[in-house]
């Protein structure tokens, strides 16, 4: 008895720090227990019950880390989310085979087929070399590589961002669940479920999402508001400012009403061929994404794709386009 009661107690005891340690990382893939399998990424001998591979640096199963990280995220494992579309460079295209949950698709965006031969103009390079837009401080001889924005071995923040993606910028940003973004439905790492985790819809952000500090460490020119000159307020877009707030610019009203029609910007799809789209993100008191209110802010990720778009500069809609929608995100904030 006393045995068998020693044991117990020492179970609970792991048990307990067990727990405590995945809610700290709670939600994040490839952290810790369920996730995280060395040998989803790494081979000791490049050789495994005689699948073989060429040996590699850090003994990846891939000839780098950018392949290594597709050979699961290209749509080829129904688990992992897609996020390589269709189309082209020369031909972009929206289409991946993560079948999402709304018509909003993925939250991050897609990077384009040819992603390991050509550069996009319609988000980030995987291919270099690569000068950082808007920046005094970011450059990459090889093109972006998954690692200047995600750890693979996992960090406390959301989708594992690394907290200072530019080491030749000073400051470091968390973006943590909870926190600076919201789930609705969580990532089951015991069950994924990508379709609905990783849906645009399903990813609420806090006013103080952080994510302006984030892209801002390597587009450090963006990193404060440039001031205008009266009565105009600000030289560039600002980001993290209130709709409707004391500069006057913006249209609360229309924001709040999300009445469909042309002139309001507000619609049920992009791309179709009616004006007004979905409503674009926003940071909110409450990491809301479906209820509007006062306060609400434009930031970052209401106008761009982290990873990238089928429209130019990976932005939500297709601005720069003759087409029904190119006013859509614009009116919807300032219904000019
Ligand atoms: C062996 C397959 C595989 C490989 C290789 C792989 N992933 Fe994943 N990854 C997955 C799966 C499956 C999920 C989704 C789990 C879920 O939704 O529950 C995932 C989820 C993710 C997420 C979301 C994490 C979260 O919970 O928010 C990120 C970010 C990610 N992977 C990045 C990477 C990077 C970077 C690499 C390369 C270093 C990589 N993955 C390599 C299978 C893989
Ligand atoms: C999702 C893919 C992925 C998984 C899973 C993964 N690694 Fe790695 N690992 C990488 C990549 C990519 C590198 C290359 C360099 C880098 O970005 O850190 C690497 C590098 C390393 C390195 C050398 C560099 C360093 O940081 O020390 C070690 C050691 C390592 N991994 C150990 C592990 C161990 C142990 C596990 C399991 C607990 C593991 N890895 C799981 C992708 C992965
Ligand atoms: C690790 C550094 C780094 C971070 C972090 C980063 N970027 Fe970039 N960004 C680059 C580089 C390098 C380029 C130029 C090459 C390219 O297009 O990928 C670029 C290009 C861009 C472009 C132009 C794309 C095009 O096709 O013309 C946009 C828009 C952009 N970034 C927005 C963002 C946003 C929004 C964030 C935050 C979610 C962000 N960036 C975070 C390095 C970064
Ligand atoms: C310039 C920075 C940047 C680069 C480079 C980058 N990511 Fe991401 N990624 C992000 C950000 C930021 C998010 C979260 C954005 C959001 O939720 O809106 C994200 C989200 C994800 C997700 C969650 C799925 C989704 O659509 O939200 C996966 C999986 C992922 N990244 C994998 C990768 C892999 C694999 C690579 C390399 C091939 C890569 N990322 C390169 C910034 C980057
Ligand atoms: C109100 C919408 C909006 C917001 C908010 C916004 N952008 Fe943009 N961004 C655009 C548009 C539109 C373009 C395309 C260029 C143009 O039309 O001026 C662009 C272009 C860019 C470029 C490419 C510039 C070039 O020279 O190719 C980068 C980099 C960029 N944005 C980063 C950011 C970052 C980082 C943030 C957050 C601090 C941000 N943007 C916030 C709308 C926005
Ligand atoms: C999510 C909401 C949102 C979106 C989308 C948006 N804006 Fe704004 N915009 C704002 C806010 C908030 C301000 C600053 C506060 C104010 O003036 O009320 C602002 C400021 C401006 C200003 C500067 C006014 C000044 O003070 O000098 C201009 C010009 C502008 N936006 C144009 C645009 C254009 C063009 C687009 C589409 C490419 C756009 N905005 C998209 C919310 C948005």
């Amino acid at each position: 008895m006393a045995g068998l009661r020693v044991r117990l107690g020492r179970c609970l005891v792991v048990g307990a720090l067990a727990l405590a340690w995945r809610l700290a990382l709670a939600g994040e893939y490839h952290v810790g227990g369920m996730g995280l399998l060395c040998s989803d990424c790494h081979t000791m001998h490049s050789s495994r019950t005689a699948q073989v591979w060429q040996p590699t640096p850090y003994l990846l199963k891939h000839s780098g880390e950018v392949p290594l990280c597709m050979s699961c995220h290209d749509g080829s494992e129904p688990r992992a989310p897609d996020i390589v579309s269709n189309g082209t460079s020369a031909a972009p295209d929206s289409a991946v085979s993560t079948p999402y949950a709304s018509k909003y698709g993925s939250s991050a965006g897609f990077f384009q087929g040819d992603y390991l031969s050509a550069p996009s103009r319609y988000g980030h390079d995987l291919v270099g070399p690569v000068t950082a837009p808007l920046s005094t401080t970011f450059t990459r001889n090889t093109g972006l590589a998954c690692s200047d924005c995600h750890n693979p071995h996992g960090t406390p923040n959301y989708r594992n961002l690394v907290s200072d993606p530019n080491p030749a910028h000073p400051g470091s940003f968390s973006i943590v669940l909870g926190t600076n973004v919201t789930e609705a439905i969580p990532v089951d790492t015991a069950s994924p479920n990508p379709a609905a985790a990783y849906d645009t819809g399903n990813v609420g952000l806090f006013a103080s999402n952080n994510f302006r500090g984030w892209c801002t460490d390597c587009h450090d020119q963006l990193a404060q508001d440039l001031q205008g000159a009266s009565p105009a307020h600000f030289a560039r877009h600002p980001s993290d400012v209130g709709i409707g707030g004391s500069y006057s610019h913006s249209a609360l009203g229309n924001w709040l009403s999300g009445t469909v029609s042309e002139a309001t910007g507000f619609g049920t799809e992009v791309g179709d061929s009616a004006a007004g789209i979905p409503r674009v993100r926003y940071g909110s008191a409450n990491g809301s994404s479906t209820v509007a209110a006062a306060g609400d802010t434009v930031t970052c990720l209401s106008c761009h794709k982290a990873h990238g778009s089928a429209y130019r500069c990976g932005l939500v809609w297709p601005y720069q386009t003759d087409t029904p929608d190119s006013l859509s995100a614009c009116q919807q904030c300032h219904f000019k």
